[in-house]
């Protein structure tokens, strides 16, 4: 069984994107939670491949489908296409016990896996002592620091994988699940160091901390990896002879552009490149190659864990909005933080990102708002930025300068064409767009696949 493919995804689909060729990039350009699962759920029955470019299980993408509910983390939201070859790339850290469980779990609910799950054996691995090291170091930190220096970490164990990629002697690799003599001995050499940091790190955090047995961990991940074999393949030869073929590629982002390692919100991001810059590293496909990328945008702004958020609300709207919106993390179930739309840190995330068209998500949740806020600059130590700074002390302390526009009491689930949203809404549009410099393509009235407004159709 799988599931059914609801009206508006048709060929139309690509055409009024401006994708109608080529490879395309879908990429968050806010902190997260945009609707990128929606989107590439979308749009993967028009495409052939989908690829995961970065990030882990951090990742939470929701897809609705008809009365449906798909939690994903690692596998890309492209799976529920039954023709679709679904990758997670090279740049993907892979918490194997977490895609086994996910794996089950799709099947369980009708969805095939087989030959439609690739997985790069350059991906690296996180393992369970990957998970006890992130949050002990989000709890020594804040410990340190009086609570105010806590990144508030999905605790996936992203940050300790990463760390250990870059640190290299201390990385296992999705192509060492095949050679058990191999993988014997880095996990001898590597566990018992672990034991070493974590036993310091839990004893500045007053916590218990039970030792890894190397031989327990083996035994466990020999287990997994029989699971995962099938699927292990190279993956940027895969994607290569592909292209080669003339097959089209989805490249799907996990977290967002403003949690971008190097252009983020440092240091409250996470550890990979996830704006579409990373596209290339995290998978083996050289930057030409991809030629439109799709900027996912809420309606509003939103953030989960710590960090700068200008726009930030505290107040009954932002409870609305949160209510609404749904605004509980997919992965945590941590209340999102709630704001106004930053227009100066979504162009600076457009600009990044190369976005060559916007979708505009949860529109509906504005509606029955008597006005609505953009935020067009920001001023501090009574200068007006222009640009979006770098610094995260001067994102925190600035103050937005907001723009008001009348809000649309009608409510648009039910809207099917871009005419028939409210003029309050087009007006809306029009600001970002005008902003940004950049067109929206596509504005999302609700969960479900049908409930997609195509611009240009
Ligand atoms: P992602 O991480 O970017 O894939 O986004 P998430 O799945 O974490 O969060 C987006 C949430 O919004 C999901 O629960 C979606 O089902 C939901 N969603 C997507 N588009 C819309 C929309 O247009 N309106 C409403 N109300 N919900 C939406
Ligand atoms: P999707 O793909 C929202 C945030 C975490 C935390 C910071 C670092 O669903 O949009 P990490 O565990 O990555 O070291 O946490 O980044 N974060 C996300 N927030 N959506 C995500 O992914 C996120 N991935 C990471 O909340 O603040
Ligand atoms: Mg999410």
């Amino acid at each position: 069984m799988t599931p059914q493919t609801d009206p508006c995804c048709d060929s139309d689909l690509m055409r009024s994107l401006g994708m109608a060729t080529g490879h395309c990039a879908v990429v968050g350009l806010q902190w997260g939670d945009e609707g990128k699962g929606k989107v590439v759920d979308l749009m993967a029955s028009q495409l052939d491949l989908v690829v995961r470019y970065n990030g882990g299980a951090n990742a939470g993408h929701s897809v609705q489908v008809g009365d449906k509910r798909y939690a994903l983390h690692l596998i890309p939201s492209g799976i529920l296409s039954p023709d679709a070859i679904n990758v997670l790339g090279n740049g993907v850290v892979i918490d194997p016990a977490q895609l086994v469980k996910e794996i089950i779990g799709l099947r369980a609910e009708g969805i095939t896996i087989g030959d439609n799950l690739k997985i790069s054996d350059r991906a690296h691995l996180v393992f369970e002592y990957h998970k006890v090291q992130d949050v002990l170091y989000d709890q020594a930190l804040a410990k340190a620091m009086g609570g105010t220096a806590a990144i508030g970490t999905t605790g996936r164990g992203i940050g300790p994988c990463y760390a250990d990629k870059a640190l290299r002697s201390m990385a296992i690799r999705v192509g060492d699940l095949l050679d058990e003599a191999g993988l014997r001995a880095k996990l001898q050499r590597i566990v018992a160091v672990k034991n070493t940091v974590l036993a310091a790190l839990a004893k500045q955090c007053d916590q218990p901390f039970t030792p890894f047995d190397a031989d327990t961990v083996l035994q466990e991940t020999l287990k997994l990896a029989e699971i995962l074999r099938p699927h292990i393949c190279d993956s940027a030869h895969l994607l290569h002879t592909a292209i080669d073929a003339g097959k089209r590629l989805l490249f799907e982002g996990a977290n967002a552009t403003l949690l971008d390692i190097d252009h983020g919100t440092y240091p409250f991001v996470t550890s990979s490149n996830c704006s579409s810059l990373g596209v290339h590293t995290g998978t083996g496909i050289p930057g030409h190659k991809v030629t439109n990328v799709l900027g996912i945008v809420k309606a509003y702004q939103t953030r989960v864990g710590g960090g700068p958020m200008p726009t930030e609300l505290n107040d009954a709207t932002a409870e609305r909005i949160r209510e609404v919106g749904k605004e509980y993390g997919t992965t945590t179930g941590r209340p999102r933080r709630v704001g106004w739309l930053d227009l100066v840190a979504l162009k600076y995330a457009a600009q990044l990102s190369g976005a060559t068209g916007i979708a505009l998500m949860l529109m509906d949740v504005l509606s029955g708002l008597p006005e609505l806020k953009l935020c067009t600059s920001y001023q501090h130590n009574g200068k007006t930025l222009a640009n979006f700074p770098a610094d995260a002390n001067v994102l925190d302390t600035l103050t937005p300068v907001y723009e008001t526009v009348p809000g649309f009491e009608e409510n648009i689930e039910e809207c099917k064409r871009f005419d028939d949203l409210p003029d309050n809404a087009h007006a809306y549009i029009q600001r970002i767009e005008q902003f940004v410099g950049t067109h929206v393509v596509m504005v999302s009235v609700g969960p479900r696949r049908d409930q997609t407004v195509l611009r240009n159709v």
